[in-house]
């Protein structure tokens, strides 16, 4: 018989180890729309005519489902638990389904590491889903976007350019504030955001420029430029490259904004700032997540001075003037 201290050790090896399994259950439950069928109470014989799925499987995945507290059972009856109705269910203004339907991107991708390991390079697969990727971005992005654009220095900016902005959740949060906003992405995901922007009042006031902007230009004549969650995608020389670009279209006194994911100095802490290295050696060739000490030395380097920087949660803000 383990000692008690081996039992705790063992339980939370097993917690680590078998996370897979949890995520497995949601992202099909995810994918099946359970949540959206649970607001009220169900049995599993009304959820599998709905869903058209087999009753011994629908049932399984029911209880484990209810075993993580995402759903309550009583008798042969199931129904959302609060958590659920406001995160997973798809009429909630909190709804995180699309993020979560992004997770099977990465579960694709993250079942080659091994290889990774080996090659260095990426396992970005065929199985790729641009549109959950691009909305699951607007699903995180619409729980913060307020309070990011809230720390950003607005007093003096007509003109501002959401560089790789795709879904446009921040565009619409400046266009809010009266700013002319351009939004540049790539092509195939403008098509995505002319949908997102035109759900609100502020389609209009967003201006889409397609392209590469490690290869095009991005236009001139900006007094800001909001740069987020895109240096982690490319390597310390492209993220330097950019940045310098960024420099160059800025009017006199403008400002660039860059948002990341937080990393502290020896890269090991917060947890989800080193799981996302990982996510990226899966999905880029040279992206990782940047401590605050290198993202401050390129802003440096590309001319940036009076450079400041906000905790924001999980991620920080980083603010340069020119
Ligand atoms: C992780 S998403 C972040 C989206 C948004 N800025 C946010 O914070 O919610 C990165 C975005 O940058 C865009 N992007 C990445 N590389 C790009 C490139 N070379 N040219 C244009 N857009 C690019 C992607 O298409 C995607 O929309």
């Amino acid at each position: 018989m383990p000692s008690k201290n081996l039992e705790e050790e063992l339980q939370h090896l097993r917690t680590l180890w078998s996370g897979f399994m949890a995520s497995r259950v949601i992202m099909t439950a995810n994918n099946l729309r359970v949540f959206d069928h649970l607001v009220g109470w169900r049995s599993v014989d009304e959820l599998k005519e709905k869903l058209k799925t087999d009753k011994r499987a629908t049932e399984i995945l029911l209880d484990a489902l209810t075993a993580l507290g995402l759903l309550k059972k009583k008798k042969d009856r199931y129904k959302n638990t609060p958590l659920s109705d406001r995160f997973l269910v798809s009429s909630s203004p909190y709804y995180q389904g699309n993020i979560i339907a992004h997770a099977e991107n990465l579960w694709w991708s993250w079942s080659g590491l091994d290889d990774v390991l080996k090659t260095g390079k990426p396992n970005r697969t065929e199985r790729w889903d641009l549109r959950a990727f691009i909305l699951g971005m607007h699903d995180i992005a619409s729980l913060r976007s307020e309070e990011v654009i809230k720390r950003l220095p607005l007093r003096r900016v007509k003109k501002a350019l959401d560089l790789g902005g795709g879904p446009g959740t921040y565009s619409i949060e400046l266009a809010k504030k009266g700013l002319e906003v351009t939004l540049f992405d790539r092509p195939e995901v403008l098509e995505i955001v002319e949908r997102v922007i035109n759900d609100t009042p502020y389609g209009n006031n967003i201006k889409l420029k397609p392209g590469d902007f490690m290869v095009d230009s991005f236009g001139r004549g900006y007094d800001l430029v909001f740069l987020s969650q895109v240096l982690h995608a490319y390597s310390e020389k492209d993220n330097i490259r950019l940045l310098r670009s960024i420099r160059k279209t800025l009017n006199p006194g403008g400002y660039v904004a860059v948002q990341e994911f937080y990393l502290n100095e020896t890269r090991t802490s917060p947890l989800r700032g080193a799981l996302f290295s990982v996510n990226m050696l899966v999905n880029t060739q040279g992206g990782r997540t940047y401590t605050s000490k290198e993202i401050r030395g390129w802003l440096k380097d590309a001319g940036f001075i009076s450079i400041r920087a906000h905790r924001l949660g999980e991620t920080a803000l980083y603010i340069g003037k020119i």
